[in-house]
Protein backbone atom coordinates (compact mmCIF):
# COMPACT_ATOMS: atom_id res chain seq x y z
CA UNK A 1 0.00 0.00 0.00
CA UNK A 2 1.05 3.79 -0.63
CA UNK A 3 -0.50 6.64 0.94
CA UNK A 4 0.72 10.04 -0.32
CA UNK A 5 -0.40 13.27 1.80
CA UNK A 6 -0.42 16.28 0.73
CA UNK A 7 0.15 19.42 2.99
CA UNK A 8 1.24 22.54 3.40
CA UNK A 9 2.75 21.93 7.20
CA UNK A 10 5.00 18.66 6.54
CA UNK A 11 6.55 18.92 9.52
CA UNK A 12 3.64 18.01 11.25
CA UNK A 13 3.41 14.83 9.99
CA UNK A 14 7.11 13.86 10.25
CA UNK A 15 7.03 12.31 14.18
CA UNK A 16 3.34 10.26 13.80
CA UNK A 17 5.09 7.42 11.32
CA UNK A 18 8.72 6.95 12.85
CA UNK A 19 7.99 5.28 15.75
CA UNK A 20 6.93 1.77 16.51
CA UNK A 21 4.56 -0.65 15.03
CA UNK A 22 3.46 2.24 11.90
CA UNK A 23 7.33 2.68 11.91
CA UNK A 24 7.93 -0.94 11.42
CA UNK A 25 5.76 -1.23 8.59
CA UNK A 26 7.24 1.61 7.19
CA UNK A 27 10.75 -0.06 7.31
CA UNK A 28 9.79 -3.29 6.49
CA UNK A 29 8.22 -2.04 2.92
CA UNK A 30 4.85 -2.98 3.59
CA UNK A 31 3.29 0.53 3.62
CA UNK A 32 5.04 3.56 1.87
CA UNK A 33 4.19 6.90 3.34
CA UNK A 34 4.98 9.67 1.27
CA UNK A 35 4.99 13.49 2.23
CA UNK A 36 4.14 16.34 -0.07
CA UNK A 37 4.90 19.77 0.10
CA UNK A 38 1.98 21.56 -1.34
CA UNK A 39 4.03 24.69 -1.50
CA UNK A 40 6.65 23.12 -3.82
CA UNK A 41 3.91 23.34 -6.43
CA UNK A 42 3.19 26.73 -6.21
CA UNK A 43 3.58 28.57 -9.44
CA UNK A 44 3.78 32.61 -8.58
CA UNK A 45 7.49 33.90 -7.55
CA UNK A 46 5.88 34.49 -4.14
CA UNK A 47 5.12 30.87 -3.60
CA UNK A 48 2.04 31.81 -2.57
CA UNK A 49 -0.98 28.73 -1.50
CA UNK A 50 -3.72 30.48 -0.64
CA UNK A 51 -5.50 33.89 -1.37
CA UNK A 52 -8.81 35.87 -0.32
CA UNK A 53 -12.01 34.73 -0.58
CA UNK A 54 -13.99 35.82 -3.02
CA UNK A 55 -17.32 37.90 -1.69
CA UNK A 56 -15.37 38.86 1.13
CA UNK A 57 -15.16 36.92 4.43
CA UNK A 58 -12.89 35.86 6.77
CA UNK A 59 -9.73 33.74 6.41
CA UNK A 60 -7.73 32.31 3.59
CA UNK A 61 -8.76 29.62 0.87
CA UNK A 62 -6.52 27.18 -0.10
CA UNK A 63 -5.84 27.66 -3.93
CA UNK A 64 -6.60 24.72 -6.48
CA UNK A 65 -3.62 25.31 -9.01
CA UNK A 66 -0.78 23.90 -6.31
CA UNK A 67 -3.26 21.15 -5.25
CA UNK A 68 -4.03 19.99 -8.89
CA UNK A 69 -0.85 20.16 -10.27
CA UNK A 70 0.48 17.91 -7.62
CA UNK A 71 -1.88 15.52 -7.83
CA UNK A 72 -2.37 15.48 -11.55
CA UNK A 73 1.35 14.16 -11.31
CA UNK A 74 0.72 11.96 -8.69
CA UNK A 75 -1.94 10.38 -10.74
CA UNK A 76 0.16 10.28 -14.08
CA UNK A 77 2.57 8.15 -12.13
CA UNK A 78 0.29 5.17 -10.34
CA UNK A 79 -4.02 5.01 -10.37
CA UNK A 80 -5.21 6.00 -6.75
CA UNK A 81 -8.65 4.41 -4.88
CA UNK A 82 -9.35 7.50 -3.40
CA UNK A 83 -8.28 11.11 -3.14
CA UNK A 84 -9.54 12.09 0.08
CA UNK A 85 -10.20 15.72 1.74
CA UNK A 86 -9.78 15.57 5.52
CA UNK A 87 -12.46 18.26 6.63
CA UNK A 88 -14.44 18.85 9.42
CA UNK A 89 -17.77 18.78 7.60
CA UNK A 90 -17.09 15.43 5.89
CA UNK A 91 -18.18 11.58 6.23
CA UNK A 92 -18.02 10.70 9.75
CA UNK A 93 -14.39 7.65 9.93
CA UNK A 94 -15.14 4.72 12.00
CA UNK A 95 -13.44 1.53 12.37
CA UNK A 96 -15.63 0.01 9.26
CA UNK A 97 -13.66 2.99 7.01
CA UNK A 98 -10.42 1.73 8.17
CA UNK A 99 -11.19 -1.95 7.30
CA UNK A 100 -11.99 -0.78 3.75
CA UNK A 101 -9.17 1.75 3.07
CA UNK A 102 -6.67 -1.49 4.19
CA UNK A 103 -7.44 -3.12 1.29
CA UNK A 104 -6.68 -0.42 -0.86
CA UNK A 105 -3.32 -0.40 -2.83
CA UNK A 106 -2.91 3.52 -3.39
CA UNK A 107 -4.59 6.25 -1.13
CA UNK A 108 -4.30 10.56 -1.35
CA UNK A 109 -5.08 12.42 1.79
CA UNK A 110 -5.15 16.02 1.50
CA UNK A 111 -5.09 18.09 4.29
CA UNK A 112 -7.42 21.46 4.36
CA UNK A 113 -5.73 24.45 6.08
CA UNK A 114 -7.08 28.16 6.97
CA UNK A 115 -10.63 28.87 6.17
CA UNK A 116 -10.89 25.78 3.68
CA UNK A 117 -9.66 25.33 0.16
CA UNK A 118 -11.41 26.22 -3.28
CA UNK A 119 -14.72 24.27 -3.78
CA UNK A 120 -13.57 23.69 -6.96
CA UNK A 121 -10.93 21.43 -5.57
CA UNK A 122 -13.55 19.14 -3.78
CA UNK A 123 -15.77 19.05 -6.71
CA UNK A 124 -13.30 18.04 -9.52
CA UNK A 125 -10.08 16.59 -7.44
CA UNK A 126 -11.77 14.56 -4.44
CA UNK A 127 -13.02 11.14 -4.19
CA UNK A 128 -14.46 11.14 -0.22
CA UNK A 129 -14.24 13.62 1.87
CA UNK A 130 -13.60 12.42 5.56
CA UNK A 131 -13.86 13.86 9.12
CA UNK A 132 -12.73 12.12 12.08
CA UNK A 133 -15.21 13.65 14.53
CA UNK A 134 -17.10 16.48 15.71
CA UNK A 135 -14.45 18.97 16.41
CA UNK A 136 -12.71 21.39 14.71
CA UNK A 137 -8.83 21.15 14.15
CA UNK A 138 -6.42 23.60 13.04
CA UNK A 139 -5.71 21.45 9.56
CA UNK A 140 -6.59 18.13 8.39
CA UNK A 141 -3.00 16.81 9.60
CA UNK A 142 -3.67 15.50 12.90
CA UNK A 143 -6.80 13.88 11.07
CA UNK A 144 -4.35 12.58 8.49
CA UNK A 145 -2.21 11.03 10.94
CA UNK A 146 -4.95 9.05 12.60
CA UNK A 147 -6.29 7.88 9.48
CA UNK A 148 -3.14 6.35 8.33
CA UNK A 149 -2.06 4.72 11.78
CA UNK A 150 -5.95 3.34 11.96
CA UNK A 151 -5.53 1.72 8.38
CA UNK A 152 -1.78 0.59 8.78
CA UNK A 153 -1.93 -1.21 11.77
CA UNK A 154 -4.96 -3.28 9.72
CA UNK A 155 -2.48 -4.86 7.27
CA UNK A 156 -1.93 -8.19 6.94
CA UNK A 157 1.85 -8.40 8.68
CA UNK A 158 1.77 -5.18 10.42
CA UNK A 159 0.78 -6.43 13.81
CA UNK A 160 1.86 -9.58 15.41
CA UNK A 161 -0.85 -12.30 16.10
CA UNK A 162 -1.01 -11.79 19.67
CA UNK A 163 -1.80 -7.79 19.23
CA UNK A 164 -4.33 -8.89 16.12
CA UNK A 165 -6.11 -6.38 14.52
CA UNK A 166 -9.17 -9.01 14.94
CA UNK A 167 -9.26 -8.65 18.56
CA UNK A 168 -9.86 -4.70 18.50
CA UNK A 169 -13.19 -2.68 20.13
CA UNK A 170 -15.12 -2.08 17.31
CA UNK A 171 -13.89 -4.95 14.94
CA UNK A 172 -17.29 -6.96 16.04
CA UNK A 173 -19.48 -4.01 17.54
CA UNK A 174 -17.73 -4.24 20.63
CA UNK A 175 -15.79 -2.77 22.65
CA UNK A 176 -12.53 -4.78 23.92
CA UNK A 177 -12.49 -6.29 26.97
CA UNK A 178 -10.38 -5.00 30.19
CA UNK A 179 -7.04 -6.73 30.70
CA UNK A 180 -4.19 -6.88 33.53
CA UNK A 181 -1.02 -8.03 33.86
CA UNK A 182 1.64 -8.67 36.97
CA UNK A 183 1.89 -8.63 39.62
CA UNK A 184 -1.49 -10.49 39.94
CA UNK A 185 -1.92 -8.23 43.30
CA UNK A 186 -0.47 -4.76 43.78
CA UNK A 187 -1.52 -2.91 47.60
CA UNK A 188 -4.38 -5.44 47.59
CA UNK A 189 -5.99 -4.76 44.24
CA UNK A 190 -6.92 -7.66 42.90
CA UNK A 191 -6.70 -9.30 39.20
CA UNK A 192 -10.01 -11.45 38.49
CA UNK A 193 -9.48 -14.68 39.27
CA UNK A 194 -10.11 -16.58 35.73
CA UNK A 195 -7.60 -14.62 34.19
CA UNK A 196 -5.34 -16.65 36.37
CA UNK A 197 -7.17 -19.92 36.35
CA UNK A 198 -5.40 -21.53 32.96
CA UNK A 199 -8.97 -22.33 31.63
CA UNK A 200 -8.87 -21.31 28.01
CA UNK A 201 -12.65 -21.44 27.06
CA UNK A 202 -13.68 -20.11 30.64
CA UNK A 203 -11.47 -16.99 29.94
CA UNK A 204 -12.40 -16.56 26.95
CA UNK A 205 -16.12 -16.79 27.68
CA UNK A 206 -15.69 -14.39 30.47
CA UNK A 207 -13.77 -12.18 27.83
CA UNK A 208 -16.70 -12.28 25.90
CA UNK A 209 -19.37 -11.16 28.97
CA UNK A 210 -16.72 -8.23 29.60
CA UNK A 211 -16.97 -6.95 26.31
CA UNK A 212 -20.46 -6.95 26.23
CA UNK A 213 -21.04 -5.36 29.58
CA UNK A 214 -18.39 -2.78 28.84
CA UNK A 215 -20.37 -2.18 25.75
CA UNK A 216 -24.14 -1.79 27.12
CA UNK A 217 -22.38 0.34 29.76
CA UNK A 218 -20.29 3.02 27.52
CA UNK A 219 -21.43 2.59 24.27
CA UNK A 220 -25.12 1.28 24.34
CA UNK A 221 -25.96 2.58 20.43
CA UNK A 222 -23.51 -0.11 19.03
CA UNK A 223 -25.45 -3.18 20.17
CA UNK A 224 -28.54 -2.07 18.05
N1 LIG B 1 -9.81 19.36 9.68
C1 LIG B 1 -10.19 20.13 10.71
N2 LIG B 1 -10.96 19.46 11.56
C2 LIG B 1 -11.08 18.19 11.07
C3 LIG B 1 -11.76 17.02 11.49
N3 LIG B 1 -12.49 16.98 12.60
N4 LIG B 1 -11.64 15.92 10.73
C4 LIG B 1 -10.93 15.94 9.58
N5 LIG B 1 -10.27 17.01 9.14
C5 LIG B 1 -10.34 18.13 9.86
Amino acid sequence: MRIDILTLFPDLLSGPFSHSILKRAVTSGIVEIHIHNIRDYATNKHKQVDDYAFGGGAGMVMMIEPIDILIEKLKSERNYDEVIFLTPDGEKFEQRLANSFSVKQNLILLCGHYKGVDQRVRERLITREISIGDYVLTGGELAAAVITDSVVRLIPGVMSDETSALSDSFQDNLLAPPVYTRPAEYKGWKVPKILLSGNDKFISEWKHEQSIERTKLRRPELLD
